[in-house]
């Protein structure tokens, strides 16, 4: 195509995924002087990349997309083709727990990640530059060098490491704004090089004091280290919540109280039925199978104890639920507000609503699902064990014959629904667990319902 070469740079991104998508879809916004191109394996995935119904809900992306695509934004499944055309890869593709084997349910599983590093080498005929944009335990770069470099006419690669950063349900802000660009590389002449043609792409739009550099293993420790201490934000403020439940203590009164201390820090502080999404749970793990492997047992307790702690927040829930509802589910009719992990995002990978459903259905209860965005993975996750799962657009239909309602994800349209209609179409004595802490529990309890915050006494009529 003979306009390419009117680009000042071709970049690559390999995975079209939820960072994959949209990291690109910004720097071809941001910099209309680069060609950037995104392929992947999944032609689905890439023809609703190229259709007007993107495969992610992200507040803001669609705009950035169509401000690009066609001019300097491509989607493509040809991988080989575009390895040789680009001087700069990302590689973004998922790194999940590995479900077999040695390690399993604990180590990164980078069955897809080494793939395209053989790919990269099979069909690059130029120096490139390579880019971890995927999450990796700390040393993956050097198992990308070696396989870089097992070919004798190999050509010159240097591999960066660039975690992403971004949230779901605020990508497109994170990215346009982020507290920070971190860019690891070898401290060797090439890999400063390559470093600083990477530095040069983010100052299109990122001022460069936000720009941080590092090592290439403090990079990838970096983003493991990131995601655990966020996490463990959630877990210690939803292991208060169980003593404030005890003791009359208000959950978001202590956090407001401990967050106002400028060395805590406000935010990450909101107590919920239990973090969910991709990451967290799998990073962590990822963190103590690393400490593990290094005989840092120690460490690695005192990682895992993030994620029971959230399994304990989860399980918890369901079993207030069964203590408040006379200690049976069965034939219940209970609604779930939400089943995203978080709102904002259709995203239902490792949500608390997920688990929440399988144990309401282990209890012979029938649910009801209401979500904005997130229905359709919904349907994906519950599938073969749905017969008693009713999806349901509109919450008032969604509520109405139901028992109970458990909040799942923050969702700002429950905040404003009227409950006093909910009420009365639902079955007495009606109950509100709020998973988010999201609504107004006096109101609530004045309108007749027995209503269940986390990490606050319980407002009810019996
Ligand atoms: P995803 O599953 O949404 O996307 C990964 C994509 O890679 C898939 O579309 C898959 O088909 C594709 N792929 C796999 N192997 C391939 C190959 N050999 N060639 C071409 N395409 C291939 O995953 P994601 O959520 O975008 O996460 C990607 C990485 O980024 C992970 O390591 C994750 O930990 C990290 N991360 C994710 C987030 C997030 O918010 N989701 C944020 C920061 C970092
Ligand atoms: C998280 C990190 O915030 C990102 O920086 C990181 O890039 C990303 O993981 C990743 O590596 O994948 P994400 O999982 O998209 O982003 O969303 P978060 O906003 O972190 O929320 C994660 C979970 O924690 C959600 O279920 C959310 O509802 C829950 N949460 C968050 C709480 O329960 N309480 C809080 O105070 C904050």
């Amino acid at each position: 195509m003979s306009s390419t070469q009117e680009f000042k740079k071709k970049i690559l991104c390999i995975g079209a995924g939820y960072v994959g998508g949209p990291t690109m879809a910004m720097i071809a916004h941001k910099c209309p002087q680069y060609k950037v191109t995104v392929v992947d394996i999944n032609q689905t995935r890439i023809a609703q990349w190229n259709s007007e119904n993107l495969p992610i809900f992200e507040p803001g992306l669609d705009e950035i997309v169509r401000s690009s695509r066609g001019r300097n934004l491509f989607f493509s499944t040809d991988i080989e083709n575009n390895i040789r055309d680009s001087e700069i890869i990302f590689v973004s593709v998922n790194t999940p727990t590995k479900t077999f084997g040695a390690g399993a349910g604990m180590a990164a599983d980078l069955q897809y990640w080494e793939k395209t590093a053989r790919e990269i080498l099979n069909c690059a005929n130029s120096p490139k530059i390579i880019v971890e944009k995927s999450t990796l335990p700390v040393k993956t770069a050097l198992a990308m060098e070696r396989i870089l470099t097992s070919n004798d006419n190999r050509e010159q690669f240097e591999v960066l490491s660039n975690p992403e950063f971004l949230a779901e349900g605020t990508a497109v802000k994170d990215l346009e704004h982020p507290d920070r660009v971190l860019i690891g590389s070898h401290e060797t002449e090439s890999g400063l090089k390559a470093r600083e043609e990477l530095v040069d792409i983010y100052a299109n739009w990122v001022p460069r004091e936000r720009i941080i550099t590092s090592n290439i293993w403090s990079s990838e420790l970096s983003k493991l280290v990131a995601n655990a201490f966020l996490a463990q934000r959630i877990s210690s403020i939803n292991s208060i919540s169980v003593l404030c439940e005890k003791t009359e203590a208000d959950i978001n009164e202590v956090a407001r109280s401990v967050g106002m201390d400028s060395r805590i820090g406000n935010r990450f502080l909101n107590a919920s039925v239990g973090f969910g999404g991709s990451c967290f749970k799998k990073d962590i793990l990822n963190l103590v199978y690393l400490c593990n492997h290094y005989g840092l047992n120690k460490v690695a307790d005192y990682w895992e104890s993030v994620i029971a702690i959230n399994d304990y927040q989860k399980e918890r829930f369901v079993i207030n639920m069964l203590n408040a509802m006379f200690n049976t589910l069965a034939g219940k009719k209970i609604c779930l507000f939400g089943f995203a992990f978080k709102a904002n995002t259709g995203d239902t990978r490792e949500s608390p609503a997920v688990f929440i459903t399988k144990k309401l259905l282990e209890e012979k209860a029938q649910v009801v699902i209401t979500d904005p965005k997130a229905l359709g993975n919904a349907r994906i996750e519950l599938k073969g064990i749905d017969e008693k799962v009713w999806y349901e657009e509109n919450p008032y239909k969604a509520a109405t014959g139901c028992d109970a309602i458990s909040v799942m994800t923050e969702w700002e349209i429950y905040r404003g629904l009227d409950f006093k209609r909910i009420f009365e179409s639902m079955v007495k004595p009606a109950f509100i667990f709020d998973g988010r802490n999201i609504l107004d529990h006096k109101k609530l309890f004045e309108i007749g319902f027995n209503v269940y915050p986390i990490g606050k006494p319980a407002l009810t009529h019996f």
